[in-house]
């Protein structure tokens, strides 16, 4: 006679940190798998969307700016571009650093300290108080714009294996582009809105370039080597960081190791933004996928190790964001285990 037994759930550690990956941590053994929820309401629940699902109105209008999908108390914002035709004038972010990141298409960045050629998967950098135009050199193009009020710099763990910064971190390189152009638009960014200067030329034109580096540069995703702890994986490291870690960057590309445990961040929001194939990510397989959980929200996350591997990349923020009504619009709620959707929550 054979018995029969019910099973028992095996325990499951759940974990809660401090600063991100660098801080304080706890641990506690549950029976239940505590990222499942039922249902949730209310403005602090994952959600995840496709970039290129964000109606953007510089799309079809030259003159309009990018779209914010998510913007935060500090000033943080990220926004989508899907810009097709050059810029119809010239922009400076006086509030904030510029971080864009190419999904899609090629996009010419002429900027007050030089040219960058930016390409898919690209991280394209441009500093507060740094004037550009973008043009795009393709039919369409697809971007994530990341405004950060603290400046951004590198942060490695070592000073070289990260990054190879001699190699791939490309600085823009001076231009002239014979006169200057006749009259342009310059556009303040401020945190109360665009003040409008009219030139009678244009204010990129520069003779020659004094500094021996620019500050605008660009690094490509598949430049950045993802950390592993062997064999079980670990932690990732940041490779950008701003003032007090308010923003961390990570390259989250697949890389061997362990599942990430189930865990509560104290600290930060965690953004991650899948690339490209050709593996999935748990239940994220389409390039452009923007995934968010909110601090405090118990979950997982898929397994990192993909044999054959996809790109992606972690941001994290202190100060709490939300999705704008385009970025509500073009998102859907989120499971916290693998990251699929969550087709039974409350809406
Ligand atoms: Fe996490």
């Amino acid at each position: 006679m054979t018995e029969t037994r019910s099973a028992k759930p095996a325990p499951l550690v759940e974990g809660w940190s401090r600063e991100g990956f660098l801080g304080e941590r706890a641990g506690v053994i549950r029976s239940s798998y505590t990222p499942d929820y039922i249902s949730v309401s209310g403005p602090h629940a994952p959600r995840r969307l496709n970039i290129g699902d964000v109606v953007c109105a510089d799309k079809s209008d030259p003159g309009a700016l990018a779209t914010p999908f998510a913007t935060a108390r500090s000033g943080l914002a990220l926004s989508v571009s899907r810009r097709c035709q050059a810029m119809t004038y010239v922009m400076r972010n006086v509030e904030a650093d510029e971080l864009h990141f190419v999904q899609s298409g090629e996009l010419d960045f002429h900027t007050d300290y030089g040219f960058i050629a930016g390409l898919p998967g690209d991280f394209v950098y441009i500093p507060r108080s740094v004037a550009y135009r973008v043009t795009p050199k393709s039919t369409s193009s697809l971007s994530l714009v990341v405004e950060s009020p603290g400046a951004l710099r590198f942060d490695t763990p070592a000073p070289a294996g990260m990054i190879h910064f001699g190699e791939h971190v490309v600085r823009a390189r001076p231009e002239t582009n014979g006169a200057p152009d006749g009259p342009t638009t310059l556009l303040l960014k401020c945190e109360d809105g665009i003040t409008r200067f009219e030139k009678g030329f244009d204010p990129l034109f520069a003779e020659r370039q004094l500094a021996a580096s620019s500050p605008v540069w660009k690094l490509n995703l598949r430049h950045i080597q993802p950390v592993v702890y062997w064999p079980h994986g670990g932690p990732p490291s940041h490779f950008l960081a701003s003032p007090n870690n308010e923003l961390l960057l990570y390259t989250l590309s697949a890389r061997p190791g362990n599942r990430p445990p189930i865990h509560v961040n104290a600290d930060y929001d965690e953004m991650i933004f899948y690339f490209a194939g050709p593996d999935p990510w748990g239940h994220v397989s389409e390039p452009g996928t923007f995934t968010w959980v909110p601090k405090g929200v118990t979950h997982q996350g898929p397994p990192e190790n993909a044999a054959i591997g996809y790109s992606a990349w972690l941001l994290e923020s202190r100060t709490t964001l939300r999705l704008t009504p385009q970025g509500l619009a073009a998102s859907q709620p989120m499971e916290t285990g693998l990251y699929g959707v969550k087709r039974d929550s409350a809406d």
